[in-house]
């Protein structure tokens, strides 16, 4: 038996794409990636995923971890992103709420739409994906990126202004310039090519290499610097902004901002701590399923 489950799988290509929800797990002035030991961290964020997350948290959280918001109840990992704001013209912030992505199972709380996929939503594609180490960690973006031309070339980091809850284009590369009737959802897309070395890197973002497109599009290959296919990981979060509809700026401008004081949006970045228990993402990633 043993024998039949290993040649198994080394015979086939891996063939599995996951998507769910976690639920909010808390919105906190903490950053343990970039930020480790500092309270409060330099602005608010909001986390999904397992209970291990703390200020200075280590090593493998996928043990240490005892629940989770995820859908997936071996998902110990954590996922967080910046905390969008309305700023009225009379000087006062007050948070956008958070609300349910379409097309997940009742009863979520906020929190993010998680994607594992290997190729996009059409096909599993037939690359061999290698699945994130107990202790990883990872960022996509930059608070200091702080033009239109930089943002462009994220493309991974987009902001979509929503008719409805399954409206997903067009994609922006900043906040949108006016009322969306149904809220707005930003992405963040990881790079997915990794070094095969290194667990994290001093700017949490050079032990991986991005050839992701826009949207899910299928990725390039990966570089000889960063041969690794691992999953390309994508959170979606859609802030339920219509209650501020009626107070647009006489002058146009965006009253939305992001919590570390970004009006444009040029900025946007995400958080990953891997934190799945034992080999669970491989198995996953190995079995055939969409
Ligand atoms: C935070 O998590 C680490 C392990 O990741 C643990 O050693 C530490 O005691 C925790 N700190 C608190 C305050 O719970
Ligand atoms: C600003 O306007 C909002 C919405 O009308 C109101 O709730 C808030 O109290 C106002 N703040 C100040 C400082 O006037």
């Amino acid at each position: 038996m043993k024998w039949l489950a290993a040649s198994l799988a080394l015979a086939g290509p891996s063939q599995a794409a996951l998507r769910f929800a976690c639920s909010t797990l808390s919105i906190q002035r903490l950053d343990p990636l970039v930020e480790p030991g500092r309270i409060p961290s330099s602005h608010l964020h909001q986390i999904v995923g397992g209970n291990a997350f703390n200020a200075t948290m280590t090593g493998d959280i996928g043990e240490q971890g005892t629940c989770t918001t995820c859908t997936f109840s071996e998902d110990f990992s954590n996922y967080w992103t910046a905390v969008m704001f309305f700023k009225h013209p009379n000087g006062t912030f007050k948070r956008v709420p958070l609300m349910e992505n379409a097309a997940l199972p009742p009863g979520v709380n906020g929190g993010m739409t998680i994607y594992y996929t290997q190729q996009d939503f059409n096909s599993n594609g037939n690359q061999k994906i290698t699945a994130f180490k107990p202790g990883f960690r990872m960022t996509v973006g930059n608070v200091n990126t702080n033009s239109l031309s930089a943002a462009q070339g994220h493309h991974g980091l987009r902001f979509v202004c929503l008719d409805n809850k399954n409206t997903r284009f067009p994609e922006l590369p900043d906040f949108p310039t006016k009322p969306c009737k149904g809220g707005i959802m930003t992405v963040h897309h990881f790079p997915a090519c990794w070094d095969g070395k290194n667990l994290d890197s001093p700017d949490h973002q050079s032990h991986m290499y991005n050839t992701a497109g826009e949207a899910f599009t299928p990725a390039g290959p990966c570089p000889a610097t960063h041969p690794v296919r691992m999953p390309q990981v994508a959170y979606e979060t859609l802030w339920d902004t219509t209650q501020f509809n009626n107070m647009w700026p006489e002058d146009g401008s965006n009253p939305f901002v992001l919590s570390f004081g970004d009006s444009e949006g040029y900025g946007t970045h995400a958080d990953y701590v891997f934190g799945w228990k034992g080999d669970s993402l491989q198995r996953a990633m190995d079995s055939s399923c969409i």
